[in-house]
């Protein structure tokens, strides 16, 4: 949902603006541009359409300057065309803005400022903090209105909604100015320089050392040295963290798409989740979170999973571990419908907010809402000291490293390893079990192997893809843990391949989408051996009958199977709580291999964006 980056230092802007953008591009792109700052003037240049526009402008014109602002965009206000990207200037073009968010009010304040005289030139709701900038400082009277950090406070007060402001002016070279209010900033502390951006991930090659700015934060950089005030105007000192993840993890390490590594990571990713979680040797969990000890467990009576999009999917399979495993009630939500309910919550409810990008804009919201309502947090996430992460009770990662392709993977199935263990604590909690049987941690020490394992079934999967891959229509059915695997499926498809997709509990084809099944449809249908196969495949024969084509995915190919389906990828099999893991990574590189084949854009889909910061 818009990248932005920003410098200040010795050394030429430019080339590190755009280095930091490739790197945030999963954030939106519709549009990038930057800003720098030499001999008291800006030069700006934008262009819409991906990084790679405004790479090829730049070869023809480098501008030099060791103060700047860059903005990759994920358009909200106006269209994507050069005159909308950003930064957006003020009528003067001495102030430069660039923004992640959205400012609600920005239609009557933009109406206020024109009639005090300001040019507008775009769409754009950002142009509006820029003007608003510009008239605090030309109206100065008072001391601290009169730099831009104190213009930046007044300014972001005028204005309501979620933003991530990054601001300079030519009036004070060697200064930039973040705000926040919802969207992150994070603050980047290097030697005699200093960096901002929207994520970690972007600073990973320049500094590890990074400071996250607090809702309602104004943070003042300059090459000596970084200030911070609270909306309050009091100095803050927030503290600093050490990102571990090293900027290799961030590049395709010869792979032609993030998507692709990333799938191919599983084994590693869910290694790194599961060991520092459990003992595999004595099945003992050593889930560290004050949450999970047992006088805080002991009073829970309900769980609250929330979460958006694929993390949904993962939380449906947390509600099926949960009850199945602890015999707990779960509920799972969408964030961005919670939000606006009137939910039941109470401090004997725990609530999980799950997520890879830990600042999607309504997971947030959704969980704000329920510690209100005085439920503990627990959070699964992925980006270490992500807003989430900040503002949850405890924290369960998912070491799954940088995940840059839209399409989320490896943060998928390392939620579901990670709710595989949550399910086998809260068991505990209850007087259930100790730790995990030997039957469970045996699962869990092979499941990297079989993920590996299962990955070997890509040039089958290819085969599938070239076959398939003209069909408009796609159902993917399954029951019980796999329904939500079949959700997920869809959704892969549907996101890069722009394939109409629809995941169904397979019991319930016959409650409508049977109609839609001819000879055109594929069905992939999920019947691996866990008490229930039975039943898919004669949902499986419903489809058959009606001369639709069946993709079965299963763990054991049989007669029965071999003679109702078009086509069978066998899995390697595990405990059926841990399946789903298996069982999701033929659906990504199905998705994947399809989007190829249609020669879509499969790290950057159209309309997409990788962190959903706005409503
Ligand atoms: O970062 P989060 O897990 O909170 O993101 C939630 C969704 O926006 C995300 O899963 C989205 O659905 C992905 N594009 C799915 O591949």
């Amino acid at each position: 949902m818009c990248g932005i980056v920003g410098y200040v230092g010795p050394r030429e802007a430019a080339p590190l603006l755009v280095d930091g953008l490739k790197r945030l591009e999963y954030r939106g792109y519709d549009s990038a541009g930057i800003a720098t700052l030499s001999n008291g003037s800006f030069a700006i240049l934008r262009s819409p359409g991906k990084l790679s526009n405004l790479i090829a402008l730049l070869e023809g014109s480098a501008p030099t300057g060791s103060t700047g602002i860059g903005h990759t965009r994920w358009a909200t206000h106006g269209r994507p065309t050069e005159v909308n990207a950003h930064p957006q200037t003020d009528c003067t073009g001495k102030v430069v803005v660039v923004h992640n968010g959205i400012f609600e009010n920005f239609a009557e304040r933009r109406a206020s400022l024109a009639a005090a005289g300001h040019r507008f030139k775009s769409e754009t709701d950002t142009e509006v903090f820029a003007h608003e900038v510009e008239a605090v400082l030309s109206e100065a009277k008072d001391l601290e209105a009169n730099d831009l950090f104190g213009a930046v406070r007044l300014a972001a007060s005028k204005l309501s909604g979620a933003y991530a402001v990054l601001v300079a002016s030519a009036r004070e070279p060697g200064v930039l100015v973040a705000t926040r209010m919802g969207p992150p900033i994070v603050l980047g502390i290097g030697q005699g320089e200093n960096y901002v951006a929207s994520d970690p991930v972007a600073l990973a090659p320049w500094t590890k050392d990074v400071v996250f700015l607090e809702d309602g934060d104004t943070a003042r950089l300059d090459p000596a040295g970084i200030r911070i005030c609270d909306s309050d105007g009091r100095p803050q000192e927030r503290p600093a963290h050490r990102i571990l993840w090293d900027a290799v993890a961030a590049e395709k390490g010869g792979y032609r798409h993030f998507m692709l590594k990333e799938i191919h990571e599983q084994p590693i990713a869910l290694a790194e989740t599961v060991g520092p979680k459990v003992s595999l040797a004595s099945g003992e969990l050593t889930l560290e979170s004050p949450l999970l000890e047992p006088d805080r467990l002991a009073g829970i009576e309900r769980v609250l999973l929330l979460a958006c999009g694929t993390s949904w999917h993962a939380a449906l399979i947390g509600k099926f571990l949960i009850e199945g495993m602890a015999r707990l009630p779960v509920e799972v939500d969408y964030g961005s419908e919670f939000r606006y309910r009137r939910p039941v919550v109470t401090g004997r409810t725990l609530t999980v907010g799950i997520s890879q990008s830990g600042e999607t804009a309504d997971t947030v919201a959704a969980l704000a809402e329920a510690r209100r309502a005085g439920s503990p947090i627990l959070a699964v996430v992925n980006v270490p000291g992500s807003q989430i992460t900040r503002m949850a009770d405890g924290v369960l990662a998912t070491h799954a490293g940088p995940e840059i392709g839209v399409a989320s993977t490896k943060a998928f199935t390392t939620q579901l390893a990670v709710l595989f263990l949550l399910a086998a604590k809260l068991r505990e909690s209850r007087g259930l079990g100790s730790g995990l049987t030997a039957e469970e941690r045996g699962a869990l020490a092979r499941l990297p192997k079989l993920a590996g394992k299962t990955l070997g079934l890509e040039p089958r999967i290819e085969e599938l893809a070239r076959r398939y891959h003209g069909a408009r229509d796609f159902l993917y059915l399954g029951r019980g843990l796999h329904y939500p695997v079949a959700l997920e499926g869809a959704l892969k498809l549907k996101e890069i391949s722009y394939i109409h997709a629809e995941g169904y509990p397979a019991g319930e084809m016959k409650h409508g989408p049977i109609a839609l099944v001819d000879e055109h449809m594929p069905v992939i249908v999920l019947a691996p051996d866990d008490g229930w196969r039975d039943k898919t495949l004669s949902n499986l024969r419903e489809v058959k009958s009606r001369d639709g084509i069946a993709i079965v995915v299963t763990t054991g190919e049989d007669a029965e199977i071999s003679e109702a389906a078009d086509e069978v990828l066998v899995l390697p099999e595990t405990i059926p709580e841990l399946q789903p893991v298996l069982s999701t990574i033929p659906l990504q590189l199905f998705a994947y291999h399809i989007a190829v084949r249609r020669g879509c854009d499969v790290d950057q889909p159209r309309n997409l964006a990788k962190s959903v910061t706005v409503e």
